[in-house]
């Protein structure tokens, strides 16, 4: 299958056009949308007409379909109609309650799953409904974030570890409003990629608390430093959703980001992960 692989921005995003992902890709295209997504951190296709089972099957072709990392007392009502492996991101309610998960408004920059021992390595979304203005999501390049980083803020924290947190529900750091976090994880500052061996900026401004063995003034400081440098417009990608637009992005080396929306307007995401036994180093 002939593709086109479009460049998004300098640093992060690429457009691939030409395929219908309800298709059976063959083994050349499924080698060559994965050289994309290395090479890109983010994939975009667009105008898809998918169903669940063909998100499903898309992701498979690129690892195991992660399973929903909540436990069952933070599940949403609309996870009990997906299939495994699928969750819902949406603000639409059926009887007050938020169907699908990280429902309202903005949310700060972080990895997905950055809490967790074994992080996912890629989470794919697809937009089912999206509201008029805003819920737009922002990428951020971990790689250009580390390779551009003053030595005066990498040098004190080359080795070192971070205390990850995430309270379930919350779109803002600390919101105590959200539900409970109920897991912690402690990963590397910059984490090597296993896979293209380049170093990328593993910590966020929504979910890393503190870094280890270090005073808090100094972490607090460093932490500050890296969030601004990682967010910088030169590093970012932003995305302005359509219907029918399928993006899957590498957390190993990314973050992503949500811009606020009217609440009075529906947002529905199918979004499904791959699950990793890799320990970050
Ligand atoms: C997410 O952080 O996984 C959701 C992003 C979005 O809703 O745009």
């Amino acid at each position: 299958m002939a593709i086109d692989i479009v460049s998004l921005t300098s640093s992060i995003g690429a457009e691939i056009r030409g395929l219908d992902l309800r298709d059976e890709l063959d083994a050349d295209t499924v080698a060559e949308i994965r050289r994309a997504w290395l090479d890109h951190v983010l994939v975009l296709f667009r105008d898809q007409q998918l169903g669940k089972e063909d998100q499903i099957r898309f992701t498979a072709q690129f690892g195991e379909v992660g399973e929903l990392a909540r436990p069952q007392e933070y599940r949403t009502p609309g996870h009990a109609d997906m299939p495994p492996g699928m969750m819902l991101i949406s603000n639409v309610r059926e009887n007050g309650v938020p169907i699908g998960a990280l429902p309202d408004g903005e949310m700060m920059f972080h990895h997905d799953m950055l809490h967790a021992e074994n992080p996912h390595t890629a989470t794919v979304l697809y937009a089912v409904e999206v509201p008029s203005t805003g819920g737009n999501t922002l990428f951020a390049s971990g790689y250009a974030a580390y390779d551009t980083l003053p030595d005066d803020v990498r040098l004190p924290l080359e080795g070192r570890n971070a205390f990850n947190h995430y309270h379930f529900g919350s779109v803002q750091r600390g919101d105590d409003k959200g539900t409970p976090a109920f897991a912690e994880s402690v990963h590397p500052v910059f984490r090597t990629h296993s896979e293209t061996g380049r170093k990328a900026v593993y910590v966020n401004r929504l979910m890393t608390e503190h870094i280890a063995d270090m005073a808090d003034d100094e972490s607090d400081a460093l932490l500050q430093h890296v969030f601004d440098h990682s967010e910088r417009a030169e590093f970012v990608y932003e995305h302005v959703w359509r219907v029918g637009d399928l993006l899957m992005w590498d957390n190993r080396c990314s973050t992503h980001a949500r811009t606020d929306f009217p609440t009075s307007e529906r947002r529905l995401m199918w979004r499904t992960t791959i699950a990793s036994d890799e320990r970050p180093y």
